[in-house]
């Protein structure tokens, strides 16, 4: 297990280098460019997103201009989207940020979970893509990624495996934390998918992935079984 993981940061990262998608979110690494488009990813495509993140920033370039925006016109920024709580919560966040935090982005991973509408998953993204640090951010794509990789039968439902895939990634986080981060959300939207058979001829990660090598991924990753509904 552990010696997979020690291998990811040199496959992924070139590979990361040469393939990523250009997309509006990568073009810097402003802090506060990086929480917003995380916050709008939050089970949303990457393809709606696009628009919605630049109109967005157009209206509202600065946290400072967030914190004091009408709701109106962030209903209507919003608009489409769905999930209105983000909205809600990226203001109320904005004006935190602009009590506590002298108008700056935190730089710490406490500081930034304990901002409205951010849990550990966005934080540890946030943190890795914007600072560097060495904080994944796991969610369904890097669980399904990593049980394809060690053929972890462990259902991903469960918080014990969260946990554990957080802790065996958090070990081996190279210095470019936000290329790492991204490089394993992408292998999951373009190579390793949720809904058709991994691409395991243009995957980096063939030579020592478990579930390519006995081909078993497409019985990654495993779910608890559902309780039944009462009639
Ligand atoms: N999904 C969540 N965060 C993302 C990001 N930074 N780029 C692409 N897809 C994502």
């Amino acid at each position: 297990m552990k010696e997979i993981f020690a291998r990811l940061p040199d496959a992924l990262l070139p590979w990361y280098a040469q393939h990523r998608r250009e997309l509006p979110w990568r073009q810097d690494r402003e802090p506060y460019h990086v929480w917003l488009s995380e916050i709008m990813l939050q089970q949303t495509r990457v393809e709606a997103v696009k628009g919605y993140y630049t109109r967005f920033l157009e209206a509202l370039p600065t946290i400072e201009a967030l914190a004091n925006a009408d709701d109106e016109l962030l209903h209507k920024l919003w608009e489409g989207l769905g999930y209105y709580s983000r909205v809600r919560n990226l203001k109320k966040a904005a004006q935190v940020i602009m009590a506590r935090h002298g108008g700056q982005f935190p730089g710490e991973y406490e500081d930034v979970l304990a901002l409205p509408g951010i849990g550990p998953y966005t934080a540890g993204a946030i943190c890795s893509i914007a600072f560097d640090l060495p904080t994944p951010g796991v969610d369904g794509n890097v669980l399904r990624v990593v049980s394809r990789l060690t053929e972890d039968s462990t259902p991903i439902d469960q918080a014990a495996c969260k946990k554990r895939v957080e802790q065996a990634l958090a070990a081996v986080y190279p210095k470019a934390a936000g290329a790492f981060t991204q490089a394993l959300m992408e292998l999951g939207a373009t190579v390793c998918g949720p809904n058709w058979a991994p691409d395991c001829d243009h995957c980096p990660c063939g030579s020592f992935c478990l579930g390519h090598l006995h081909g078993t991924a497409q019985n990654f990753p495993v779910k608890s079984p559902k309780k039944q509904k009462r009639e």
